[in-house]
């Protein structure tokens, strides 16, 4: 996921317009630089953030019963797919004819792709860069069945209404065959989802304000991260986690062409985190124009991994 390909001007505007608005904001696509990316790696191995290790177990259980209900699938188009390591997960139960890694930056897709082009050579693989929140095409595939793949509830990072556009967006595409196959988490007690954003170690932290040292390389801000801290709290009203950095003093932050002040107490939101309930999440889907949803979760309901038929 690493994003050191990820710069430009229409990148450094948006940024600076993030951080000169009355709530400063800064978007959760700017947490995955190299450093950042391991960071998150890391989240997913500690004891508190349940999601990863969950939705996991989730499809080791129940994968067959996911590959009987997707049935045939000629093309598997893996959204966010990094290092590809989820989606090549699925090869041995849904024996793809293809495989579409994407992902913001492509020379990483590129890189996971040639290591698994050996290990499967009977499988056509390509990687494409794409942007989930911009409208998605793929011309070249009209008439093949697919199958999509948005696994770790990375569609947390949409707000709902987002999250429905990129369905609408798939089952267009889907053209009446093939279908979504995605991980979500679920909502449920604020002291456990609490503790998955405020782990003991500090990673989650660490991962949040590494943020600032990503923008201090790409635009040139002056962060100074003695000065920040973690925020991290369930907003039940909304069912997101809500993260932020919180200014500790009163402090002046530069850039090329400007600066901005930060009150003692003052917030950058830097991620939202939606939580959905089993029944809102199928609705989401039904809503969007999918035919069916089939849903699996584990043991304590924590996460859900369901697949919408187009
Ligand atoms: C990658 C968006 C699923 O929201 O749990 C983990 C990112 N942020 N800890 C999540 C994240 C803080 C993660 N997603």
């Amino acid at each position: 996921m690493s994003q050191e390909k990820l710069s430009g001007q229409k990148l450094t505007d948006e940024i600076i317009a993030g951080l000169l608005q009355e709530q400063p904001a800064i978007s959760p696509k700017f947490f995955y630089d190299e450093i950042g990316s391991h960071l998150f790696e890391a989240i997913t191995f500690l004891e508190e953030y349940y999601p990863t290790r969950t939705e996991k177990q989730i499809m080791a259980q129940y994968g067959e019963a996911m590959a009987l209900t997707i049935g045939k699938c000629d093309v598997l188009l893996d959204l966010g797919a990094g290092n590809c390591e989820k989606g090549s997960a699925l090869f041995d139960t849904l024996l793809p004819k293809e495989y579409r890694a994407l992902d913001i930056s492509k020379e990483f897709l590129e890189q996971a792709i040639s290591g698994l082009q050996k290990e499967f050579p009977q499988i056509q693989m390509q990687a494409q860069t794409c942007d989930l929140h911009e409208e998605m095409a793929f011309p070249d595939l009209v008439g093949r069945k697919k199958t999509f793949f948005y696994p770790g509830s990375s569609i947390g990072n949409f707000d709902p209404d987002a999250a429905l556009g990129l369905f609408k967006n798939i089952v267009k595409v889907c053209q009446g065959d093939g279908g979504l196959l995605i991980g979500v988490d679920l909502v449920k007690g604020h002291e456990v989802l609490s503790r998955a954003y405020n782990d003991s170690l500090g990673i989650t932290a660490a991962f949040n304000k590494n943020i600032l040292l990503h923008l201090n390389r790409l635009v040139k801000t002056d962060f100074n991260l003695e000065y920040w801290e973690h925020y991290a709290i369930f907003n039940e009203q909304l069912a997101r986690i809500e993260m932020y950095l919180r200014s500790t003093r009163s402090q002046l932050v530069s850039f090329p062409g400007g600066e901005r002040r930060f009150d003692s107490g003052a917030f950058i939101h830097t991620e939202n985190s939606y939580k959905y309930t089993q029944e809102k999440f199928e609705s989401l889907l039904m809503s969007a124009g999918f035919k069916a949803v089939h849903s699996w979760t584990d043991s304590n309901c924590y996460f859900l991994v369901a697949y919408a038929t187009a």
